[in-house]
């Protein structure tokens, strides 16, 4: 049995304060849960909300990490300096990066094995534009996302590592995938892993993003290769985000 996740991604949104407000919300309302539950902040308030969140059920994740170790590169963020603010997770290859940050599959392979390097589990995002999608292209666009990393870093790096299914053309647009799309891909991907590793392909957690809500999120959830949600826009209201924690 693959536990559920759920997982919230800020974005570039709301100031320090807003975020402990939010995390406060969020550590009082959940309870007791099965699934983990975690929030990817921006860089700068990791600690805090690392500490705010410290004693609850809810651990943090960075939304990108550098694809070097250490050195002259100015502007970025290494794995080392992620883990020693208590990251779990970070995400690599969000759509956003890919798309406005010119982030590569071979970069994005770079980052995956950076973050695991310091024992931060990378959740790489995969998923087709809607240009992609209508030219029946959205396989060959996630084969060739998913195939840089496994080449790069090997399947067996994925028993330590979460996968987000996130068609781009349901981001932050409110279109979400209906739950057989989704599931068609998470069926799809899952196959693939399992093409070279049935054991991985079994234990690896594979999320869906795009646009989930608290009045979508219990049918997405449900879907058998579906084991949670990577949630943008509505992660940040505290009482939407707890519902959707609550649809597993
Ligand atoms: P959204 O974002 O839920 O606002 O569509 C999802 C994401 O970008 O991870």
């Amino acid at each position: 049995m693959r536990q559920s996740l759920i997982m919230g991604n800020w974005k570039m949104n709301g100031s320090r304060q807003d975020g402990q407000a939010l995390a406060n919300t969020l550590a009082e309302g959940l309870g007791s849960v099965t699934q983990e539950v975690a929030v990817c902040v921006p860089f700068v308030y990791l600690s805090d909300i690392q500490q705010t969140l410290t004693g609850s059920a809810i651990v943090v994740g960075a939304q990108n990490v550098a694809d070097q170790t250490s050195g002259a590169y100015t502007g970025e963020v290494s794995a080392t300096m992620l883990a020693d603010c208590g990251c779990k997770y970070a995400l690599v290859g969000h759509s956003e990066r890919r798309s406005y940050y010119g982030d590569t599959n071979a970069s994005v392979a770079k980052r995956f094995i950076e973050a695991q390097k310091q024992n931060i589990i990378p959740v790489l995002c995969v998923g087709e534009t809607l240009e992609e999608r209508e030219s029946n292209r959205t396989f060959q666009v996630v084969d060739e996302q998913l195939d840089a990393v496994i080449d790069a870093a090997g399947i067996d790096a994925f028993q330590k590592a979460v996968i987000a299914y996130e068609p781009v053309w349901a981001i932050g647009t409110g279109k979400t995938a209906t739950d057989d799309q989704a599931q068609e891909v998470h069926r799809y991907i899952r196959q693939r892993i399992a093409a070279r590793s049935q054991t991985v392909a079994d234990s690896v957690q594979i999320l869906y993003g795009g646009s989930v809500k608290p009045d979508n999120a219990k049918a997405l959830f449900a879907m058998p290769d579906i084991d949670g949600g990577l949630v943008g826009g509505a992660s940040l209201d505290a009482k939407g985000f707890l519902q959707i924690c609550h649809s597993v």
